[in-house]
């Protein structure tokens, strides 16, 4: 049987006979029966379909046998959509291995542990207070999954001001030991030399202009930047100046769609957008809001794809009722002794 097209029951009832294969996408088969691990979700995504995307290189193509090659750096900055060079980049948020594998599986190019976890996982006001551990942590989870796609981890607050070499020893920790291909960095000219610094380390850097979260009290508040003749100005000298160190990319985020357009003329990097409008090289969105898993109300520029919080609560709500009624588990979903032995321990009992 294909274990790709098995049911978690059917693969707890039957023994395995890859164990501890790697297979393509991840999945390393226990070779002791793990409860934990084959409840989990891994056994489930296969049977999701590849998405249709595109076709170039790394894409997945529904009903192509060989799996995609990896996505690199230099593919991703070679990538500017607005040149005529590829299609949008696609980035989504990922903070644990089920959220990179099913952005992975859509067919994202990008996959950012933003420093937005504090907020929509941890459940904190605003970014400040994220750690370089934390987002190691999460980090690990995202690039377990193996994903085509590139996996980018975010320098959070405090984490590269200091000094370069700290900011150095942070993001090669990124690199090292959470699995990120590349860091990114809020700021402008002000972080020149730390992108150079980590540049020069080979850490692969994406830039971040306009509304940078981390700047919330210098800006007082989440507020459209970019807005005056003088404030694009220094957008685009800034994003100029960050995609001439070596930046593979810049993120837009908060600005006027017409002003994002003309830092993507602007410069020879793939820029992307949120809440930057269409004319970007790629766009981003963070995992909780497009799949309406916020209970917050979301900015304009956030579409969601899906309404995920209700279906979610609504599967809860059914199994807490069938737990209460006693309809879970059934027979079929219980494992059972032998009948002779249930006689004998009763018998003796
Ligand atoms: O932290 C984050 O998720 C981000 C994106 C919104 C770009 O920086």
């Amino acid at each position: 049987m294909n274990r790709r097209e098995a049911s978690p029951t059917q693969i707890l009832d039957e023994p395995l006979d890859d164990p501890g294969g790697a297979e393509e996408g991840g999945l390393n088969w226990p070779d002791t029966l793990d409860m934990g691990r084959l409840l989990g979700y891994g056994r489930l995504y296969p049977q999701f379909p590849p998405t249709l995307c595109g076709g170039e290189k790394g894409t997945q193509m529904s009903g192509q046998a060989s799996s995609p090659s990896p996505l690199t750096i230099p593919d991703l900055a070679a990538r500017k959509a607005s040149a005529g060079k590829g299609a949008p980049l696609v980035m989504i948020t990922a903070y644990d291995i089920v959220s990179a594998r099913l952005a992975d599986r859509a067919g994202a190019d990008l996959l950012l542990v933003g420093d937005s976890l504090g907020m929509v996982v941890l459940g904190r006001e605003n970014t400040l207070a994220v750690t370089v551990d934390e987002i190691l942590h999460h980090a690990r989870a995202v690039a377990a999954a193996r994903p085509r796609a590139v996996v980018v981890g975010d320098m959070p607050f405090l984490s590269y001001h200091a000094s370069g070499s700290e900011a150095v020893r942070n993001a090669g920790r990124l690199l090292s030991k959470g699995g990120c291909q590349a860091v990114k960095v809020e700021g402008g000219r002000r972080c020149l030399p730390t992108i150079e610094r980590l540049l020069a380390a080979d850490i692969p850097v994406m830039g971040h202009l306009g509304l940078t979260p981390q700047s919330i009290h210098r800006l007082g508040g989440f507020r459209v930047q970019a807005r005056g003749v003088e404030g694009a100005e220094t957008l685009i000298q800034d994003a100029r100046l960050l995609a001439g160190v070596g930046v593979f990319a810049i993120v837009l985020e908060g600005i006027p769609a017409e002003i994002a357009q003309l830092v993507t003329a602007a410069v020879n990097v793939p820029t992307i957008g949120i809440g930057a409008g269409p004319h970007c090289d790629g766009q981003v969105l963070v995992w909780h809001d497009l799949l309406g898993l916020t209970e917050e109300l979301s900015p304009k520029f956030v579409r969601r794809y899906a309404d995920l919080g209700s279906v979610i609560v609504d599967a809860l709500a059914r199994f807490a009722d069938d737990v209460r009624s006693g309809a879970f588990p059934s027979p079929e979903e219980s494992y059972h002794a032998p009948a002779d032995v249930v006689a004998s321990l009763r018998g003796s009992g």
